[in-house]
This record gives C-alpha cells, structure tokens and sequence, in this order.
C-alpha cells in the first residue's frame, strides 16, 4: 500500500510514520511536510534514507505543487495530519488555521478527487465537540454530537470536518474521518502540556497551570492512535466518522503534579496562571463505535504511558532542547538540502 502522509514531521504524523513501517515494512510512504514551526525534520532521521520512504517539503495549501505530487505518485490513501494545532496560537493569530486546516484540506481533497484517490483520511479532534460540564462525568462525545467549537483551532478543524462531509455527499469523495482525544507520547513538541511541564521540571523552572487547573482532559497515547487510524484507512467505512479515546480522564494538576512526582521535582513549581481565553473544561470521548466495528481498543494504561514518555523526554533531551533553542529550524538545511536528499 503507498500511503501520502502530510504532516509528518510533526507529532503524530511522525509516529504514524514510524507505526506503518514497523508494521508493514513493504509499504511505501511518502511524507509532504511545510516545516513549520511544529515540524521537526531530524524525528524523521532514522527513516529518511530508506528506499519506500520519501519526504517532500511544501504547504498543502499550494494547489500545483500538491496535484503535481498526487499525480506522480498515485497513493492508495491520503492521512492528513497537517494542521495547526495548538489552541493558544489559535487565539493569537486564528487567520493561519483557517488557512492550513480549512483550505489546506480542500487542496487536497480535490487532489484526490482529480486523480481518484480510493481513500481521503481526516485527523480531526474531540475539540469539535465544544466541552462537556466537570459535574457531568455521565456525559460523553458520541459521533453525532453536534459540533459546537470554542477556539478558533476547534473552529477550524470542524469547518474541515464539515468540507470533508460535504466532499463526500457532493463528490462522492470516499473520506473517513478520526476525532481522537489529547494525545500523548515520543516526540510531541513542547509547547503542549505534557512535554512543556516535563522540560520545565527538568529545567527547573515553574510549571504554568491555567486557572484553577481542574480542567479535565481524555489523554490516549500516541501508538493506540496510530494503531485507530490505521484501522479506519483499512477497514473503515467510507463516510462515516470515528471517534478515539480511551476513556482516560485527568484534571491537570493531577498531571502536573503526576510529573513533578516521577521527577522527583517539589510541588512548589507548579505556579497558577491567567486562565486560557474560552477555556474548554472538559473533553471526554465515547469509543464504542470503533471499538465495535473495527475492534479496536487502546493497549496503553496510562500509568505506563506516562512513565515511558517521562523516560523518553528523559533519554531524548538534545530533541527537545534542540526546539527549545531553536536550532532544530537548521536541520532541513543542513542535513537535507546540503546531503543532496532532495
Ligand atoms: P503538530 O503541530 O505536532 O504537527 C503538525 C505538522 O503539520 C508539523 O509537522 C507541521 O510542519 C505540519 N504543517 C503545518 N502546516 C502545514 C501546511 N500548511 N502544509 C504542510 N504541513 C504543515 O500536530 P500533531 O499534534 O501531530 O497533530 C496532528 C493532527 O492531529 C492535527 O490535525 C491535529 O488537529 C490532530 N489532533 C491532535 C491531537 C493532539 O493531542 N496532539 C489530538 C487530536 C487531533
Ligand atoms: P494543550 O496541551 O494545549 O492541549 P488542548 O488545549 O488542545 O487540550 O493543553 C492541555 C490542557 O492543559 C488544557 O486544559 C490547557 C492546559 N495547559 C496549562 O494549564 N498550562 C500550559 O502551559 C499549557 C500549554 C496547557
């Protein structure tokens, strides 16, 4: 199977990336990119030479460099991973998310209209949903709870969701889509609660929680998603949509405090800021519907999961300190274009 993966570079695309070849070594993948800010070439290092693997940078917004890359190579699935994805950025400057996630989205679908791509994968969020009540814990996401964003991230991601939907009624355009819970796990980048909190206690420096931080959070690990999403592309049915979590939820302070604690860090770090603008309470999915139809269900506790990410971050500082110096933005010059790679 050829897969286009956009995206990643990124988080969960790179894992993504990673879970395919581990699983299906003969399958051929090519990875179309922009390196922003959230994209970090050297994840992708130990796979970057090999024969069934090619990565292109460029935006999935520009329209001929996506359909002449479709058309050379002909993937049986296009996964879109690519996005802005962090809410506080959203809420600083909201216009680049309604260009990336909305009308990156729509390229590539006509894309794959254009050339007749079998299957359009999605990678949407829980966040579409709006937030649920903390006095409610009976309340859950289903497939057909009606999208009701608050920040302009959520708002961008449902105005995709809502084209992908609409690609399919009005094209035919065979789509599924995923809307997973806050993941975690290798490689996240550190602008996201997990990894910023882990590199803070290190360093450490405060650890800045929102508000009063009960806020609740359904986090699933980044290899279970992977596992989902490739289920969906495989088996999934066309059009319909599928929701992933692993019925998790924390408050986060009790993962900050979680943190300190396998650090050995004191509490006296966590330091209470002003609250995030819209501030969703809490996110919390129903998997039924995978879990029924596609069999799936998470392997990860995340007891575990926390401590290998913990340990990962750990064995893996010159990845993050990297970002954190920003010196990572170099490594496409200096390891790609100079190596001739592309
Ligand atoms: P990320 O920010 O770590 O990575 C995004 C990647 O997309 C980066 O490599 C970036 O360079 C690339 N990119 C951005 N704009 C691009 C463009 N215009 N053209 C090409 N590439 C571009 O994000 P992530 O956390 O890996 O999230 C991946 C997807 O999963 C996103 O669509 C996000 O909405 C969704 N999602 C994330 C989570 C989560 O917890 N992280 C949860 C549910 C859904
Ligand atoms: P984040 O990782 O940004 O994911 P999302 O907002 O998409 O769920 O944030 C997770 C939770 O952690 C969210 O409730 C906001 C909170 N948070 C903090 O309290 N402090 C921080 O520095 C960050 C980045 C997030």
């Amino acid at each position: 199977m050829k897969h286009l993966v956009t995206g990643g570079a990124g988080f969960i695309g790179s894992n993504y990336i990673f879970y395919l070849l581990k699983k299906y070594p003969n399958d051929e993948i090519v990875c179309l990119d922009k390196l922003t800010y959230a994209g970090n070439l050297s994840t992708l290092e130990s796979v970057l030479d090999l024969p069934n693997f090619k990565f292109v940078k460029g935006d999935i917004c520009d329209r001929d460099l996506v359909y002449k890359l479709v058309e050379e190579e002909m993937p049986d699935v296009i996964v879109n991973f690519a996005a802005e994805s962090h809410v506080d950025r959203s809420i600083e400057d909201p216009s680049l998310f309604l260009n990336t996630n909305i009308v990156g989205t729509s390229v590539l679908m006509d894309a794959a209209r254009k050339y007749g791509i079998k299957r359009f994968h999605q990678v949407s969020t829980d966040e579409v949903y709006g937030d649920l009540p903390l006095d409610r814990p009976d309340l859950l996401f289903h497939e057909d709870t009606p999208l009701h964003t608050s920040s302009p991230y959520s708002s961008s991601k449902a105005g995709a969701d809502l084209l992908v939907m609409a690609y399919h009624r009005t094209f035919g355009l065979p789509v599924t889509i995923s809307r997973c819970s806050n993941n975690y796990g290798p490689y996240q980048f550190p602008e996201k609660l997990i990894p910023l909190m882990i590199a803070k206690a290190l360093n450490d420096e405060k650890l800045p929680v929102y508000g009063d931080g009960a806020n609740v959070r359904d986090w699933l690990y980044v290899e279970d998603h992977c596992e989902a999403i490739d289920l969906i592309c495989r088996k999934g049915k066309v059009g319909e949509v599928y929701n992933v979590g692993g019925h998790n939820e924390r408050n986060n302070l009790t993962i900050v405090k979680l943190i300190l604690k396998e650090l050995g860090k004191s509490e006296d770090l966590i330091t209470f800021v002003v609250d995030r603008k819209g501030h969703d309470r809490r996110y919390a999915i129903d998997p039924t519907k995978i879990h029924n139809e596609l069999g799936w269900l998470p392997k990860t506790s995340f007891e575990n999961g926390i401590k290998e990410t913990i340990k990962w971050y750990l064995d893996n500082k010159d990845w993050w300190k990297t970002i954190m110096s920003g010196e990572y933005q170099n490594y496409y010059q200096k390891m790609y274009l100079d190596k001739g790679r592309v």
